[in-house]
């Protein structure tokens, strides 16, 4: 069917309306990082105390995501970015519901984070950067990937076969090799405040 055909129709009942009766702005948590380096963790142990304040949450992450809408993507740089393109159209939807969106997916190219930054908006995209060493997260193994990796059982294997592009200017940084779950998890919430998101 052609574009021309399909006509945006408008909410009476807007986000701004929405994020009045919520208390609190909604925007777009998202956390990127090597396998294993914490972004899951942290996000659910941040939603946790989010909630506890009585802010709407939901968190999205790529182990979850991967097994219904992408479930047809792989690891292949194209399908990498497919995949953060669905999810930066999914955020949008949320955010437009008033929903606060933690996303957990390794996310490995600057240009695909980027992307989803414009399609949100400044302001509504905090990046989050998971940091840890390679040298940790193939400690931790907690899925033992990077062994399978390593033996060559796994392909395009972010850190291992292929890159991670760190962020260059994210809003955050959490050194999970540093610090607890608990300190990274205050460090976002100072910055929500620090912000005014939350209220
Ligand atoms: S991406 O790069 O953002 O599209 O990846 P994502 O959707 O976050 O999925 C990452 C999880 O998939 C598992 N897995 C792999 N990760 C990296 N590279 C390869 N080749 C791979 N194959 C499977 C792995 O469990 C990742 O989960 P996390 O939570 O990051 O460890």
């Amino acid at each position: 069917m052609p574009k021309s055909n399909v006509f945006w129709h408008h909410a009476t009942v807007t986000r701004p309306r929405r994020e009045g009766q919520n208390g609190h702005r909604a925007v777009n948590l998202w956390f990127t990082g090597l396998s294993g380096s914490g972004k899951s963790t942290i996000a659910h142990a941040l939603e946790e105390e989010l909630h506890n304040r009585g802010c709407r949450t939901i968190v999205l992450d790529g182990d979850n995501v991967r097994h219904g809408l992408c479930a047809d993507l792989g690891f292949s740089e194209e399908d990498r970015r497919e995949n953060i393109r669905r999810i930066g159209e999914m955020v949008k939807l949320f955010l437009n519901a008033g929903v606060m969106a933690l996303t957990a997916f390794i996310s490995p190219f600057r240009e695909d984070r980027e992307r989803v930054r414009r399609l949100l908006g400044e302001g509504d995209f905090i990046e989050i950067h998971v940091r840890c060493s390679l040298d940790e997260c193939e400690r931790r193994d907690v899925k033992g990937l990077y062994r399978r990796a390593r033996a060559g059982e796994i392909p395009n294997f972010t850190g291992i076969s292929s890159p991670y592009e760190a962020p260059e200017a994210p809003e955050v940084v959490l050194e999970t090799d540093r610090h607890s779950v608990e300190g990274c998890v205050e460090q976002v919430m100072v910055h929500l405040e620090g912000q005014g998101i939350l209220q």
